[in-house]
Parts: C-alpha cells; sequence; structure tokens
C-alpha cells in the first residue's frame, strides 16, 4: 500500500458529573482553596462513581467520536487506549471498550506512558495510517484517578480528576493533519512519580495496603522543574519536524498539571497566554486524557476552526514526554 496521510475525522470527551471542589478538599485534608488556586490554578476536579470505571468513561467519549465523524464502530480496525489507570491488569481496557462499543473488526491495546500517553498513541496512530497498516483508528486517552489517588495526602490528591477523550483518524489523500510528533522519555525519573504497589515490583498484599504503596507517589518540585524544561523542548522539537514556526501555532494545548507549568512553558516559547488553552481550573490533571480533553474542548468552543495550527504537548510520570503538531 502506498504511504499516505492522516485525517482527524472527529474527537469527543466526557467528564464524570460529580465535581470535588476546593472547598470539599478542605474538609479532607490540611488545605485551603488559597492554596491550591495560588499553586497550582485547580478549583475543581470531576470523579468518576464507584460503578463507573475507565473503559466506561473511554466508551462514553468514544460513542462521541463516533457520533460526530458520522463512523460505524464496525469501520474501526484498530483500537488505542492510552491509560494509567486500566479497569484490570489484563484484559486490556481497550478490550473491554472494544466489547461495549461492538467494534470487532478493530485490533485493541493499551497504551502505558502516563501523562504524555495521549501523544505516545498519536505516534502510533500516524504510523499505522502512513504505512497503510491500518486504515481507521479510534484513539482514547482515558483516566480513573481519583482510584489511585490517597486522599489523605495533600501533597498529590488536590491535583487530579478523573475523565476521557477520544480521536477518530482515518486516511487523507491529501493534507496529513498529524504534521509531527515528537516524543522522549527517560526512565532515571521514575522514583520521581509513580504507583509503587501492586505490581510484578511489590505485589499487592496486606502489608503494601497498609503501607498504601498502591496509591500514587510524586516528588512534586522535582517533578515540576523537569516538566517546564522538556515540555518547553518538546514543543521546539515537533514544531522543527513540522517545519513550523510557533508564532504560526493558533493554538498550544499543553497538559493541563499546573497552571504555574504553562505559564513558564509559554514565557520560554514567547507565547501570550491568549493562544494557550487552559481548562485545568475544571479538571484538574487527568493524566493521558488531558490533552485530548482539551482539544476536543477547544474545537467545541471554536477556539480552534478548520485550518488552524495546534500543537498539543504533555509529561508525565516515566519521565515521558512529547509534543504533536497538528493542522486541524
Ligand atoms: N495544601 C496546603 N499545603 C500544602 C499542600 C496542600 N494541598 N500540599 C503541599 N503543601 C505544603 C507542603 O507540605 C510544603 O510545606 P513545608 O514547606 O512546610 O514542607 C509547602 O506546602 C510547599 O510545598 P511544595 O512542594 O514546595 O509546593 P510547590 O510549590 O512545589 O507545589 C505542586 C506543589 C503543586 C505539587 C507542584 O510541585 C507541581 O505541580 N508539581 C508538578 C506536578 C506535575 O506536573 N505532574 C505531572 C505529571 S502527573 C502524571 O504523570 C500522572
Amino acid at each position: 500500500m502506498s504511504a499516505c496521510g492522516v485525517k482527524i475525522l472527529s474527537t469527543g470527551s466526557y467528564l464524570p458529573e460529580k465535581i470535588l471542589t476546593n472547598a470539599d478538599l478542605e474538609k479532607m485534608v490540611q488545605t485551603s482553596d488559597e492554596w491550591i488556586t495560588t499553586r497550582t490554578g485547580i478549583k475543581e476536579r470531576r470523579i468518576a462513581d464507584a460503578a463507573t470505571a475507565t473503559s466506561d468513561l473511554a466508551l462514553a467519549a468514544a460513542r462521541k467520536a463516533l457520533a460526530e465523524g458520522g463512523v460505524n464502530a464496525a469501520d474501526i480496525d484498530a483500537l488505542i487506549v492510552a491509560t494509567i489507570t486500566p479497569d484490570m491488569f489484563f484484559p486490556s481496557t481497550a478490550c473491554f471498550v472494544q466489547k461495549s462499543l461492538g467494534a470487532m473488526n478493530a485490533i485493541a491495546f493499551d497504551l502505558s506512558a502516563a501523562c504524555s500517553g495521549f501523544l505516545y498513541g498519536l505516534s502510533i496512530a500516524k504510523s499505522y495510517i502512513e504505512s497503510g497498516a491500518y486504515r481507521t483508528i479510534l484513539l482514547i486517552g482515558a483516566e480513573s484517578l481519583s482510584r489511585v489517588t490517597d486522599w489523605q495526602d495533600r501533597n498529590t490528591c488536590i491535583l487530579f480528576g478523573d475523565g476521557a477523550g477520544a480521536m477518530l483518524l482515518g486516511r487523507s489523500e491529501g493534507q496529513n493533519q498529524i504534521r509531527a510528533v515528537y516524543l522522549g522519555a527517560d526512565g532515571n525519573y521514575a522514583n520521581l512519580l509513580q504507583l509503587p504497589g501492586g505490581g510484578s515490583r511489590n505485589p499487592s498484599t496486606a502489608q503494601t495496603v497498609e503501607q498504601r504503596l498502591h496509591y500514587m507517589k510524586m516528588e512534586g518540585k522535582e517533578v515540576f522543574k523537569v516538566a517546564v524544561t522538556k515540555m518547553a523542548e518538546a514543543a521546539e522539537k515537533a514544531l522543527a519536524l513540522a517545519g513550523n514556526r510557533q508564532d504560526e501555532l493558533a493554538l498550544l494545548i499543553p497538559h493541563q498539571a499546573n497552571r504555574r507549568i504553562i505559564e513558564a512553558i509559554a514565557r520560554r516559547m514567547e507565547m501570550p497566554m491568549e493562544k494557550v488553552f487552559v481548562n485545568l481550573h475544571k479538571y484538574g490533571n487527568v493524566s493521558a486524557a488531558t490533552t485530548i480533553i482539551a482539544l476536543d474542548e477547544a474545537l467545541k468552543e471554536g477556539r480552534v476552526k478548520a485550518g488552524d495550527l495546534v500543537e498539543l504537548v504533555a509529561f508525565g510520570g516515566g519521565f515521558t514526554w512529547g509534543a504533536a503538531v497538528l493542522q486541524m
């Protein structure tokens, strides 16, 4: 099959209804709305109810993308879910979504790259379509971070939320809408952001639960520093790969972990904040779902129009990072 370009057919997102505000958190740990707002910019986050798992959030986002794209589930030939909060170790969350959607002609697998997961997924989807290996791809970022959040740890519990976003990608005979993807990783930083319990290193026992190893651990200050450097660097590298300049961007959509991180990246890139998308005040950090939820919102709000040049950039556990330049 000859090489071809990639078309973004549609996007969709889903956020659970339940809102957890900073005022709610003030009753759970020793913190304040003032501290959370000034240190992070987050005001509230969404929390999935007890009956809802990551695949349910993913399914809701996927259904919206399919409806908008006018694509039948049977026409999807690859279904990828980027997540660090799968329903189970196995089968993959993607297999649960495949069954519920009835996407029975699709291969299905999960991808683990923490908050950079959606960008890693974009890179795979781009290669699959360009090479002709798969034609129509459903790429989802979905997380139930509330399930792995230590609600007694004020250093982390204020930061995270639940939600999902989906993108349908297909072949383009014309321009390639995924102009470039740049990725990076450095496992030397693995200890700064991790969920140590429940895997083969520390299998779940009464003791690991007692030690709260089944919750996320983070050295926030260290993560902060590397996040700013690596995201600014990734954004520049993806732009160079695409042959574009930062002043051609209609919108920069950074990972929504902390408003101060976003502002630092904008300063380094000399991007005015009017051209930087921020929705973390509503959702907090939704890890792999963050950038695609933000892109979907930006499209639905009219902040991005057909033909606009948009850049996504993310950073997360691993460490992993990445950026993608999209022509909408
Ligand atoms: N309320 C009140 N006080 C708090 C809270 C809280 N919720 N959390 C921490 N503090 C205290 C600390 O205990 C500390 O007190 P001390 O000085 O007496 O020890 C003080 O506030 C300052 O803490 P710092 O850690 O220095 O605060 P900082 O300004 O670094 O902000 C934060 C912390 C928000 C976590 C920030 O470091 C951050 O955003 N880091 C990056 C997170 C990130 O980007 N993650 C991305 C990837 S996530 C993923 O991949 C899943």
